[in-house]
């Protein structure tokens, strides 16, 4: 059967590597056999990014970097988060069947206070949101990162709660977070984030991207020591790039030693210039044509509220706030 597959992007940075194998690649594939819903989730990010000119250009980026990468708008839904006004309605709504206490549980919003971010309401209410977008759309499968699962648990939680109270109207949604890609690390070892700067851009000049994989940061080993490839960075990153012969061949070379960590980094580099090499071209043109992008958002924002104005429906019935 057909599956309805939802996933969001929030343009608080440059897109990386690590949204590219996490989220956005298994989204294109997806477009070609089932209802993809793909969005830029600029309302979620205002809840750390409070500068106009910032949020507008790196929404337009964010667009723009995934349909230079192969999101195409016919094949499936692709519009703005702002552009659905009534998911924010649908966050009210929801809000008000939410628990207090499982809000409180969220680890996403827990190490973000821990880590010094002064909290917003809207941080705190981030999962709400977050839930609406996938609610009310009604999609069955959600494909994200390991750091978004329990969110998508909270989703699950909020849907059936809803249903048990005003009787079935929401599809219950189910996370998809595929082992081998469930956390990319970063530069630093840390899970790969715009939030940690440790990030690989794709669409960076090649110097830029140049110095952060020779930034990678590895242990002491000499050149001709024996290396442990497992929990490498190079070699994690390496395997996402490599056929499984020739990432085989680099764990063999770690652990036999005589390979150095620069130059197994020139070669990760040369792995992933050359893999998005081919995208450069349509994200320079998406670039020059800020307009035409423009244009692709308007219009699925336009295909995606027939789907959202039809859930709403059914929701202000359920509520009792149609009267
Ligand atoms: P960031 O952490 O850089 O702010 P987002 O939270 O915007 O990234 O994530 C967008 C999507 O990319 C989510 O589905 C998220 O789970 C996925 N993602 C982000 N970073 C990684 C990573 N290091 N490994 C796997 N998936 C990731
Ligand atoms: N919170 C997600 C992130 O930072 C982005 C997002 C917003 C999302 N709404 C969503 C992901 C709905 C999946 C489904 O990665």
């Amino acid at each position: 059967m057909k599956k309805r597959v939802l996933s969001g992007i929030q343009p608080s940075g440059n897109l990386h590597i690590g949204n590219y194998f996490g989220m956005i690649k298994r989204m294109i594939e997806y477009q070609e056999s089932n209802d993809l819903f793909l969005f830029v989730a600029n309302l979620h990010s205002l809840t750390t990014l409070n500068d106009q000119e910032k949020l507008k250009s790196l929404t337009l980026e964010a667009a723009m970097d995934m349909l230079a990468l192969g999101i195409d708008p016919k094949k499936c839904y692709f519009w703005v988060q702002s552009d659905v006004p009534e998911t924010a309605e649908l966050t009210w709504i929801l809000s008000c069947l939410t628990p207090m206490g499982l809000m409180e549980r969220a680890h996403s919003y827990k190490d973000k206070v821990a880590k010094g971010l002064l909290p917003n309401l809207g941080l705190f209410n981030y999962p709400v949101l977050m839930t609406a977008d996938i609610l009310i759309n009604q999609a069955n499968v959600v494909p994200v990162g390991k750091d978004q699962k329990q969110h998508v648990e909270m989703a699950r939680d909020i849907a059936i709660k809803f249903n048990n109270t005003f009787g079935e109207t929401f599809v219950i949604p189910e996370p998809e977070i595929p082992k081998e890609i469930a956390s990319i690390p970063g530069t630093d070892g840390q899970k790969m984030s715009k939030s940690y700067r440790n990030t690989i851009p794709i669409f960076a000049e090649d110097k830029v991207i140049k110095k952060a994989v020779m930034g990678i940061v590895t242990d002491s080993k000499g050149i001709e020591e024996s290396k442990e490839p497992e929990g490498n960075t190079i070699y994690e990153l390496y395997k996402l790039f490599a056929s499984k012969t020739e990432a085989d061949a680099l764990a063999v070379q770690f652990k036999q030693g005589g390979l150095g960590y620069g130059d197994a980094k020139k070669m990760l580099l040369e792995k992933i210039l050359k893999y998005f090499e081919p995208f450069k071209e349509k994200r320079k043109q998406l670039q020059n044509h800020p307009k035409k992008v423009e244009t692709i958002l308007a219009e699925g924002a336009k295909k995606v509220r027939e789907v959202t104005h039809k859930t709403m429906q059914k929701v202000r019935e359920a509520t009792g706030l149609k009267y």
